[in-house]
């Protein structure tokens, strides 16, 4: 079987991580080996640049910067190993979260997020031009309003969480904009509905592109 990249995406407070456990446990029951993962983090390394993006204060390049080099180390030493292996690699976050959070939310230059998105996911296994991205990537939408009351003291914020609604609003078009670019890759869901509601839509997204029986 081949591999398979399925990325998670939305707003912090969108819901997207229970489902991830399921999604997992799905493919499990279908005898896939899967990958669970995140960004920034996913190795020993990235998971220590992710320490730093979520907790210290920095310049928007530095935090673009950390971003990309936390996802070229887990491209090499998590994902790629694990798509060759034909493994399925869910990951919570990848390059759309860039755009939407630093390009988006902070106003940073999206030709130079472009340009280390080219460098950092150009790999070996594809052919030169072609880059490394999710096969799917699942879009949680949900109102930011609503995703703040639901984030709203869970635990001690970090940088990105305590972040104003109107940052999250800009987050939440960064995503749009993805998806409009993209639309064969994204599938919206709907986060604003019941956890059974939304987890039904996963399964579609999931199963209507033969991904899973
Ligand atoms: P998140 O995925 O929400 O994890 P948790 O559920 O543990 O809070 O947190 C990661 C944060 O990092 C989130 O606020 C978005 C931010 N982020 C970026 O700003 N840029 C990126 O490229 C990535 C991958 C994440």
């Amino acid at each position: 079987m081949p591999g398979l990249f399925i990325s998670f995406e939305g707003i912090d407070g969108a819901g997207k991580s229970t489902h991830i456990e399921a999604l997992a446990q799905a493919f499990r029951d279908a005898g896939r080996t899967v990958v669970l993962t995140r960004e920034p983090g996913g190795t020993p390394l990235a998971e220590q640049l992710r320490g730093l993006a979520l907790n210290t204060a920095m310049d928007p390049l530095t935090e673009a910067l950390l971003m990309f080099a936390a996802r070229r180390d887990h491209l090499q030493q998590v994902i790629e190993p694990a798509l060759a292996r034909g493994d399925v690699v869910l990951c919570d976050r990848f390059t759309d979260a860039t755009f939407a959070y630093q390009g988006a939310g902070r106003g940073f230059d999206l030709d130079v997020l472009a340009q280390l998105e080219r460098w950092v996911q150009s790999v070996p296994a594809l052919p030169a031009g072609q880059l490394r991205q999710p096969h799917l990537t699942l879009w949680f939408e949900v109102d930011p309003a609503v995703a703040a009351q639901r984030l709203a003291g869970a635990r001690a914020p970090d940088r990105f969480e305590s972040q104003p609604a109107e940052f999250f609003r800009r987050v939440a078009e960064g995503y749009a904009r993805r998806a409009d670019a993209e639309p064969q890759r994204f599938a919206r869901i709907d986060g604003s509905r019941g956890r059974e509601a939304v987890w039904q839509q996963v399964l579609a997204a999931v199963q209507g592109r033969g991904m899973l029986a």
